[in-house]
């Protein structure tokens, strides 16, 4: 009997040994059973019978590869960062995602797709909402979730880094979530152990699951993202998040402005594919979101601005500024906020424009997609 299963498992079709139909057996999300017989001759048909019941849902490839014509496969093991993925891989994170922001709805928000799987978040910097957003993540699916928070204060840091990770290898987990200062950390881990790794941002190289979320809000809210005009603003030169942002809104289609003071964004950027201002007047205009960047002040070393009172003046995002770009244009920052230095409060706290809590329920379902897609293709591989 060959079969394939949806929405973790809430959608069956399969086809027993030597009949010419495919059949369909589904349970809706809120555990009510529904069966049917479709009928199908072929399973394309029988898949979007499916898809067209729940169009929210995607096709995940689980026991059986029949599903090899499928336009949206993510088979990769780690996510280490956006730059490498291509568009059909993206939209097949976003759709698998869909299904969870659904599942976040619900009063009682625990899964047990992960049950008895184990997850460590390694931080060798400093993250709330970042740690405790896989943290959720994890755990609405079932899963064990181990924080280790490893402040990078020894002399030998290589050292103590390798040390931690042959420790927490030799506790068999399934997946590590690695945050760490300095470029290319998670990609090295990655080579070193047998667990998938998500890099949760290392350095100001790359977060590709900020920018996956970034993207699943403009999604949910405006629905595509070719001809969108998007700015990115601020501290460009050390930001992790503009960079996989750039990376995945360009794929989508999406325009990108970059905006910020000289000092502030590196010189080469525009290889990237994108226009660079150095004031908010011409950088927002016809923007339909304006994406406001985190000043980074651990990593500035030298002395990039002048004072934060002076930034505000020249690029902090107030009502003023905000009329620069198109009339109900959109605001989005990752968090944490300095209220004042690059974000007026007042912007930031009305809901009528700021995407920002949508931004971290967005992160929820984006995290918990990535743990199970990346868990799943560990245990193909
Ligand atoms: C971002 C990060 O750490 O790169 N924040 C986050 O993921 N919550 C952005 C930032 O720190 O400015």
């Amino acid at each position: 009997m060959k079969y394939i299963i949806l929405h973790n498992g809430h959608i069956k079709i399969y086809k027993r040994e030597n009949s010419k139909y495919w059949q369909m057996r589904i349970k809706a999300p809120r555990r009510k059973a529904i069966r049917e017989s479709t009928g199908c001759k072929i399973l394309k048909d029988a898949k979007s019978i499916a898809t067209n019941r729940y169009n929210t849902l995607t096709f995940e490839k689980k026991y059986v590869s029949i599903n090899k014509e499928s336009q949206h496969q993510y088979n990769g093991k780690h996510l280490l960062g956006i730059k490498n993925l291509n568009k059909n891989e993206i939209n097949y994170i976003l759709d698998y995602a869909q299904q969870f922001i659904e599942f976040n709805n619900q009063k009682i928000k625990k899964d047990n797709i992960l049950k008895g799987r184990s997850i460590f978040n390694v931080f060798f910097e400093d993250s709330t909402r970042t740690r405790t957003s896989f943290e959720i993540a994890a755990k609405r699916l079932g899963a064990d979730l181990i924080n280790v928070s490893v402040k990078d204060s020894s002399i030998n840091k290589g050292e103590t880094l390798l040390d931690t990770i042959i420790t927490i290898g030799s506790l068999d987990p399934d997946l590590l979530i690695i945050r760490h200062p300095e470029y290319g950390v998670s990609e090295m881990i990655s080579n070193t152990i047998n667990a998938s790794v998500i890099n949760a941002g290392d350095g100001s190289h790359e977060h590709p699951t900020q920018a996956l979320l970034d993207a699943l809000t403009i999604k949910n809210k405006i629905g595509k993202f070719k001809d969108l005009k998007i700015a990115i603003c601020g501290d460009i030169l050390h930001s992790r998040v503009a960079r996989s942002n750039i990376y995945i809104l360009k794929k989508l289609g999406a325009k990108i402005n970059l905006v910020g003071p000289r000092t502030l964004i590196p010189e080469d950027i525009n290889k990237l594919g994108v226009s660079v201002y150095y004031d908010m007047k011409n950088g927002l205009k016809d923007c339909d979101i304006v994406m406001m960047l985190r000043i980074q002040k651990e990593r500035i070393l030298g002395i990039h601005i002048p004072s934060e009172k002076d930034y505000f003046i020249e690029y902090g995002l107030d009502f003023q500024k905000l009329k620069y770009a198109k009339k109900n244009a959109l605001v989005m920052h990752p968090g944490p906020m300095n209220r004042g230095v690059e974000i007026d409060s007042k912007v930031a706290d009305d809901v009528t424009r700021s995407l920002i809590q949508s931004q971290v329920s967005m992160g929820v379902a984006i995290r918990m997609a990535c743990l199970k897609i990346l868990i799943d293709n560990k245990d193909i591989n």
